[in-house]
């Protein structure tokens, strides 16, 4: 018995391992990326020009490089095209580090504006004529701009572009709020965006999971009407269906010796003795705030016991409701690239991955971006110290400059000084 779940076991493992396929990777390390990947011939979109990429090398390793966009307000469009894969059967992970270099994070840069997607596009792909209409099958990745901050997740199906809306959440999105998923730092960090076949899906920074932007794909994009409605039933009488939790104890008494008079006639206040009416005006006697005040009484509250909790309207199937459970198939991939706009340029790719499984590709980038991410982070640092002592150094002199000063006039009117 023992040794059958232990060859179970050895199967599964082995199964997982042989069928774990990655469809692309690209870590941009070795010059050879040039030739892969095609920047598109267009000159300009929308009235805008197309900007370069640099071969930069990483903060930790010089031999670790990757590509970052160099020129503000531009275009950028870069692909390539790959080996053709669907992800029908298995799950999809698409995974890629970026770093928003540029942006100063000693305070919030209400300049800074750039998107950093990544696009799945179709077999007929054409990288020379890449720009920001050209379809795509998948988009995503983190667009940080003072009007949009956040991670985006677009897919194309049923011939129509699905924004990534969470049905609960579509309120919060599309507003600022300070850097809500996206690290609000200038630091190398992993996105993952993963579809599986049970139709759900996870976003993920540094392979932690955004736990509001993952769930159902039905959910997410709102690809489809729900599952269940309500009933159109008129709500019922609180006889019928009681909604309060708490009701006011009708057993509870006021206490006989409750003062709820907030001002009461001082008892120590008397009409003095030469007070005329005619010339002084009818006396009154002064009010005081009661020292024996209680604010006005309640009964306590209690348990409703006839309590049902909320009601709501009976649920029935949806009649419009179809599942699909293909939602989570990319039919077919061809190419893969960068296409963004960006105000601020100095973004860096880096690492990107695609493939059927989230462990493997967590444990080839999560390590990469950890060993990036501390280095970057000892670098800023020092920096912040260097500007901190600076900063010192200079409110010193200022101070030592003002005493000079107010030792020359003390010096120069010592009787100015004296009157003071
Ligand atoms: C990009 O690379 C070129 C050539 O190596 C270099 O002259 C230029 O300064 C680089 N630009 C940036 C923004 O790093
Ligand atoms: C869906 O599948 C993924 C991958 O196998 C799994 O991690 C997740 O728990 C599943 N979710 C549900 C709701 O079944």
């Amino acid at each position: 018995m023992v040794f059958k779940e232990k060859r179970v076991f050895a199967l599964i493992f082995l199964a997982s391992s042989v069928f774990c396929e990655v469809f692309f990777e690209e870590n941009f390390n070795d010059p050879s990326w040039r030739k892969r990947w095609i920047t598109t011939s267009q000159r300009y979109y929308n009235g805008k020009p197309f900007g370069n990429f640099n071969w930069t090398a990483s903060t930790y390793d010089a031999n670790d490089k990757s590509i970052m966009t160099t020129d503000d307000n531009s275009h950028y469009a870069i692909s390539t095209t790959i080996r053709k894969f669907s992800n029908r059967g298995k799950s999809l992970v698409i995974q890629f580090t970026v770093k928003f270099q540029t942006r100063n994070t000693a305070d919030y840069d209400a300049k800074y504006c750039a998107a950093a997607f990544l696009k799945l596009f179709s077999p007929d792909h054409d990288p020379k004529k890449l720009n920001g209409d050209s379809p795509y099958l998948i988009r995503f990745g983190p667009d940080t701009c003072p009007t949009a901050n956040r991670i985006q997740a677009d897919i194309f199906y049923k011939n129509k572009m699905w924004i990534h809306a969470p049905r609960d959440y579509d309120k919060k999105i599309y507003v600022y709020t300070p850097m809500p998923f996206i690290p609000d730092d200038s630091h190398t960090h992993l996105y993952q965006l993963v579809f599986h076949p049970n139709l759900t899906y996870e976003k993920r920074v540094d392979g932690k999971l955004i736990v509001e932007e993952s769930g159902h794909m039905e959910h997410g994009w709102q690809t489809h009407p729900p599952r269940r409605l309500r009933k159109d039933q008129p709500k019922p009488s609180e006889n019928e269906w009681d909604e309060r939790e708490y009701i006011l104890d009708p057993e509870d008494k006021k206490p006989a010796d409750w003062d709820a008079h907030q001002y009461v006639p001082d008892p120590y206040a008397k009409r003095p003795d030469d007070w005329k009416d005619d010339v002084d005006g009818e006396w009154e006697h002064p009010i005081i705030r009661n020292p024996k005040y209680k604010e006005e009484w309640k009964p306590r509250a209690i348990k409703n016991p006839k309590y049902k909790g909320l009601w709501q309207a009976e649920e029935y199937d949806n009649p419009d409701y179809k599942e699909d459970p293909d939602l989570y198939v990319i039919p077919e991939v061809g190419a893969v690239g960068f296409e963004n706009w960006q105000e601020t340029s100095g973004v860096v790719y880096d690492n990107v991955m695609i493939t059927d499984d989230l462990e493997y590709a967590t444990s080839v980038a999560l390590p990469i971006q950890k060993k990036a991410y501390e280095a970057e982070y000892k670098v800023f640092a020092e920096k912040c110290e260097q500007e901190r002592i600076r900063k010192v150094a200079e409110r010193k002199k200022i101070e030592k400059d003002h005493k000079r000063l107010n030792t020359i006039a003390a010096a120069s009117n010592p009787s100015r000084h004296d009157e003071l």
